[in-house]
């Protein structure tokens, strides 16, 4: 059986015996036998049907009478490396047949010859051609395996070809991770830095800030020590400035998050930011009415829009156009930021704010969220504004992105995490004391003051009894607790929260044990912003702030805890 399929794989055999009955035959013969057969008439007709998948071929001798062999030795000639194709003579017995064969050197015509002597025996010519289709499908399996490795060889080949752009595109994609990585880790590391030099900085700068208050309040008759001290506290303010953007940056800022509504915010900033930039800029807002509220802190996302409009003016000064948009952007699992920083998986509302603006170069762009980096010109910038912005929306949980290249505008791509209940309207809880009736301030409250900055502290005694308030002071919780146990009269307790011995929102916790419901602010630049949440009712002062800032704060949370105290 596989002897069969075998030799039937290898293609027809072509007969060619123009005379007498010696095709029909072997036709008969060879197709009883389950082997395909075509009789050819002519030469000719032979020649033409001579093709790759041709078995073999069956020719009687006296087909070669008289013929000129050359066209079909030329075909034979060319066959490609694998093919050999095998021809079975059939030649008349005895010498006759020998004289022939001798004559036509047909060897050297035909190639690959075999001599079946007649007369036609049934079985020497099926082994025969058996055995030349045996030999043919060897052949074509050679074609087949030449043609394959061929094809593996061209495999490979454009392998190779495509190996060098993919080490590289594959090269390419690890170095930006890694420096993305590099860029986040930095950030972070400035970040912890920049926050803990602008916590010390804020203490300094309060009691620098709170000592000129005092010295404005007694050179009240000296014109020009007052002038002085004025532009002192103005030096001091802008510091002060700058240390807030510095603990924005670092995320160590308290920030007032809810649901809000952003489109409301633009429609709020709307005409200031049209002021900044100037008349040669074109505003455009483009708010979707569809977004849902985001969760951000209204008043620092103003901040953060005011930022980016000033960049874009200055990036604009013949003008330009600066169009910002609101939309919403769906982070799917695997879609990490871009692969470049960390952004949790869900749903985000997305303010986009692009200018067509001198844009950034690579160098620039790469750096341009870093605290203090700068293109600008002393006095021009301080390298803050992009930080805080940073700092403001990573802290809300989002992120920021820029895209820019030069001489092509910029957009900045701030998105915040969507909120899931509706926007609540804003500042609309506040109690003014002023319109509560009854609330008394003055001589009659008694201020506790805990902090363990010894400068600080003389400044918000010597400040909280320039108002009019008895003040109490203390270097630390401890000392704190134990005057409360003591029963000394507060009313208000004014805590600076990072402290040794016990932090100000623990401090704040066991001080409510002692003295349920009682008020308390808490005076702070740097802080644990979950940790004040624990504290319900506080007030958080953000340092450095002005004494008047303090005694405000003092007079105002009265009200409220009697109203947390009456609930
Ligand atoms: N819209 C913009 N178009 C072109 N370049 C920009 C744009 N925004 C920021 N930059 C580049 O990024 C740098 C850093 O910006 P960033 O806002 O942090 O600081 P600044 O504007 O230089 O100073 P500051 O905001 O503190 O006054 C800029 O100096 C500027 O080179
Ligand atoms: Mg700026």
């Amino acid at each position: 059986m596989l002897e069969k399929s075998g030799a039937s794989e290898a293609g027809p055999v072509l007969i060619l015996a123009p005379t007498g009955r010696d095709a029909e035959t072997a036709r008969i013969l060879l197709e009883r036998d389950g082997i395909d057969c075509q009789v050819c008439p002519k030469l000719q007709a032979l020649h033409s049907a001579i093709r790759s998948d041709t078995g073999a071929v069956l020719i009687a001798d006296e087909a070669f009478t008289g013929a000129d062999l050359s066209s079909l030795s030329k075909k034979l000639a060319v066959q490609p490396p694998w093919s050999d194709l095998p021809f079975v003579v059939l030649t008349r017995s005895g010498a006759a047949g020998r004289r022939v064969v001798a004559e036509l050197h047909l060897p050297a015509a035909l190639g690959n010859v075999m001599f079946l002597e007649r007369p036609l025996n049934a079985v020497s010519l099926t082994s025969a051609i058996r055995t030349a289709l045996r030999a043919r499908r060897r052949q074509q399996q050679v074609r087949d395996y030449m043609a394959e490795s061929a094809a593996s060889a061209e495999v490979l080949r454009q392998l190779n070809e495509t190996l060098e752009a993919r080490v590289a595109e594959r090269t390419e994609a690890l170095r930006a991770s890694e420096a993305a990585l590099t860029q986040s880790q930095k950030m972070e590391a400035v970040g912890r830095l920049t926050g803990g030099i602008a916590h010390d900085f804020n203490n300094l700068l309060t009691a620098v800030v709170g000592n000129l208050e005092l010295l404005q309040l007694r050179l009240a008759d000296d014109e020009r020590a007052l002038t002085l001290a004025g532009a002192a506290f103005q030096a001091a303010m802008r510091g002060a400035k700058l240390t807030t953007q510095l603990l924005a940056f670092s995320r160590t800022q308290k920030l007032a998050l809810r649901a809000i509504d952003v489109n409301a915010v633009l429609r709020g900033t709307d005409e200031l930011l049209a002021r900044t930039v100037g008349p040669l800029i074109e505003l455009r807002l483009l708010a979707d009415p569809a977004v849902r509220p985001a969760i951000a802190d209204a008043n620092q996302l103003e901040l953060a829009l005011l930022n980016l409009a000033i960049n874009a003016r200055d990036a604009m000064p013949e003008g330009g156009r600066l169009t910002i948009t609101t939309g919403r952007q769906v982070i799917a699992p695997d879609q990490r930021g871009d692969g470049k920083r960390d952004i949790s998986p869900g749903r985000y509302i997305v303010v986009s704010v692009a200018d067509t603006g001198a844009g950034m170069p690579p160098e620039v762009l790469a750096r341009a969220m870093e605290p203090f980096f700068t293109t600008k010109r002393i006095g021009q910038g301080t390298g803050l504004g992009l930080s805080q912005v940073y700092g403001i929306v990573r802290q809300s949980g989002g992120d920021v992105r820029i895209e820019s290249s030069r001489g092509h505008g910029t957009t900045v791509r701030i998105l915040l995490p969507e909120a899931r209940r509706a926007a609540r309207p804003d500042s609309s809880m506040k109690i003014d004391p002023a319109s509560v009736p009854g609330v008394e301030q003055g001589p009659l409250v008694s201020v506790l003051v805990i902090d363990d900055d010894e400068d600080v502290r003389h400044i918000f005694v010597a400040g909280l009894e320039a108002y009019g308030y008895r003040v109490h002071e203390a270097a630390d919780g401890p000392v704190a607790l134990h005057m409360l146990e003591r029963g000394i009269t507060v009313d208000v307790a004014v805590v600076d929260f990072a402290m040794p011995a016990i932090n100000g929102a623990a401090l704040a916790q066991a001080a409510r044990r002692l003295r349920p419901g009682l008020p308390i602010v808490f005076a702070s630049g740097y802080a644990d912003t979950a940790a004040f949440e624990a504290v319900p009712g506080a007030t958080i002062l953000r340092k450095p702030f002005q004494i008047a800032e303090l005694a405000d704060a003092v007079r105002r949370i009265l009200p409220i805890s009697a109203s947390l105290n009456c609930s």
